[in-house]
């Protein structure tokens, strides 16, 4: 990295200059304080909701994070393209998508529908990630398969920080009637493995959709999506590469719930939002960018992160065409 930095072959050769108009962009982002915490999770409509966070981390390893980018946030949905490509990893892309599809599904994130074939339209949607979190170690104990996953969220980071957030937890598995009802409908289609345990599937679920980290951290789950499933930090490879490629696809035409076609048109990048105010966007080849702004619009993406995004490609052009 040293000698590539001294002969100016890193991704980003003007570092310095490229890092100060990001700082920019994140400040003139910060005066949108319109949006809604997200009430139906309890505890999360309880955080301060002016945070404000970015971090971004290269493939080549260079890092800068501007605001409150150590605060902790659950990751929400978007752990769902990091489970997504882990299951893939794990079972490979046909016996995965035997449970579920690759549409946009047009419809809000926690809608009851199936597509024409009676499966989830996608794994980045509720319905589609419960199928996939029931796919995760299937054969092994609940506690082996949280065990696996946050395992696997800390390799994704390096050495940075996942923790667990309780109350979320149990504030999400208390107010889940919609993904109960979500459930029994898709089993009633037959769209799980068979000897489904659906209680464990749901607590998984709400679990993993509970596990936390920070801006910082997040950053460098996004630029290991970026670098084809490798840790940029450390060399080690977390998922292989169609794993990394599959998941990629999907952030780019299902990542931003019922704003996907908007976004993958105005801003032509994978992404994924979470209800907590998170959102990561990965620059294929170049980098992952982490942010976190609790207020969401109404769709449920974070107000401050989309705009993040628009002003990005005007700047930069990142855009994929
Ligand atoms: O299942 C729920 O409603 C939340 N745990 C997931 C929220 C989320 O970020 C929505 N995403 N697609």
């Amino acid at each position: 990295v040293v000698t590539k930095a001294l002969k100016k072959q890193m991704i980003i050769p003007d570092w310095e200059r490229f890092a100060g108009d990001m700082g920019e962009i994140f400040e003139d982002v910060r005066r949108f304080n319109d949006g809604e915490l997200a009430t139906y999770i309890p505890q999360l409509s309880r955080v301060p909701p002016d945070s404000w966070a970015m971090s971004v981390c290269t493939i080549d390893g260079q890092r800068k994070s501007w605001g409150d980018s150590l605060k902790p946030f659950c990751l929400q949905s978007v752990s769902k393209p990091f489970t997504y490509a882990l299951v893939h990893d794990d079972i490979g892309p046909e016996a995965l998508h035997a449970h579920v599809g690759q549409e946009p599904s047009g419809r809000l994130f926690n809608d009851i529908s199936l597509d024409h074939n009676k499966k989830p339209h996608n794994p980045l949607i509720n319905a589609g990630a419960i199928v996939v979190a029931s796919l995760l170690k299937n054969h092994s104990s609940l506690a082996d398969r949280f065990d696996f996953m946050i395992h696997a969220c800390r390799k994704f980071v390096g050495s940075g920080y996942i923790g667990f957030n309780n109350s979320v937890f149990l504030s999400e598995r208390e107010t889940a009637d919609r993904n109960y009802a979500l459930s029994y409908y898709m089993r009633e289609h037959n769209v799980f493995p068979k000897d489904l345990n659906l209680q464990d599937t749901l607590d998984l679920y709400f679990q993993i959709c509970s596990i936390e980290t920070n801006c910082d951290s997040l950053a460098v789950m996004a630029a290991t999506l970026a670098n084809g499933g490798v840790n940029p930090m450390n060399g080690e490879r977390i998922v292989n590469n169609r794993a990394c490629r599959d998941t990629l696809s999907l952030m780019y035409s299902c990542g931003m719930y019922d704003w996907s076609g908007q976004f993958a048109f105005h801003v032509g990048l994978p992404a994924k939002s979470g209800v907590s105010g998170d959102m990561i966007i990965v620059i294929p080849n170049v980098m992952g960018i982490a942010l976190y702004s609790p207020r969401l619009d109404k769709l449920g993406n974070t107000v401050r992160g989309v705009k993040f995004a628009e002003q990005l490609v005007q700047k930069y052009n990142f855009h994929n065409y």
